[in-house]
């Protein structure tokens, strides 16, 4: 039957043009109208918890340095990728990224749960020299990230209200504690109980680049590195169905 109309389309440009419409914005409510309630759309899982002002801190510049233009943050659900990262990326993972870190580009390996493979040594080795740890490494140094204090003294508060506007549960007392936050997390003598009663105790705090004299962007970028895909605890987490992927 429709064989035979067919005709009528191929012959009439306006009608075929009205006809494709037609079947695109099909297409286009399929994939658009599940966004509108994104909110639902995602299942909350345990554990996921909004960047600490440090964490964020090394998240852009993650960003900056076009870290993802090499690196994915999105494990899928296909037996090789799990067997190599391990448990696939759940939405919630990445409920607070704004923008998400899912990437498109594997130069280097997936980063979605290196957080915890490495020491903090490796990780700072690493990015000052990739070459040093891992011999035929073509990622490029980093080493300037070393002695170069962090400058986010003015902006961290006003980064984490812009990411509590678009729908990341930062309370009033985590934006006008950020800045507090940010030093306690890379003190090791520092009182971190406000820190801890607004991110957990689960928060790695720590001098993670080997300086404790100062707060620098290395510090900030391994700390952001170590939380990567640690949030969930997937011992805990029992899959509804069987699957066998684990
Ligand atoms: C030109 C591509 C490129 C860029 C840009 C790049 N990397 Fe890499 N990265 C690699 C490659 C290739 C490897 C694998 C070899 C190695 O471990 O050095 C790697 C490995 C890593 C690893 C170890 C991962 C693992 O599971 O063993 C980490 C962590 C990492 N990169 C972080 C970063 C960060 C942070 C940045 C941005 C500051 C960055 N990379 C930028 C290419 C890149």
């Amino acid at each position: 039957m429709f064989l035979k109309h067919h005709q009528l389309l191929e012959r009439n440009s306006i009608l075929l043009t009205v006809a494709i419409l037609v079947a695109v914005s099909i297409g286009g409510i399929v994939q658009i109208a599940p966004l509108f309630r994104i909110e639902q759309t995602i299942e909350k899982v345990d554990g996921v918890r909004p960047y600490t002002p440090l964490e964020l801190a090394g998240r852009q510049i993650y960003i900056r340095e076009g870290c993802y233009t090499c690196h994915s943050q999105q494990i899928r659900p296909l037996r090789d990728e799990i067997e190599r990262y391990g448990h696939y990326s759940l939405a919630a993972e990445s409920m607070y990224d704004h923008p998400f870190q899912w990437g498109s580009k594997r130069t280097g390996p997936d980063l979605a749960r290196v957080g915890g493979r490495y020491s903090d040594d490796w990780h700072v080795q690493h990015l000052i020299d990739p070459r040093a740890v891992v011999p035929d490494s073509i990622m490029p140094p980093y080493a300037f990230l070393e002695g170069r204090p962090l400058t986010v003294r003015e902006t961290i508060g006003n980064h984490l209200l812009a990411n509590a506007r678009v729908g990341v549960p930062y309370t009033q007392a985590a934006i006008d504690n950020a800045v507090t936050d940010l030093f306690a997390q890379a003190d090791p003598n520092a009182d971190t109980s406000g820190l801890e009663e607004r991110y957990g105790d689960k928060v790695n705090m720590r001098d993670f680049d080997g300086n404790p004299g100062q707060v620098t962007e290395m510090d900030a970028l391994v700390a952001y590195l170590q939380v990567l895909g640690t949030m969930v605890d997937f011992s805990a987490y029992e899959p509804e169905r069987g699957n066998n992927l684990r």
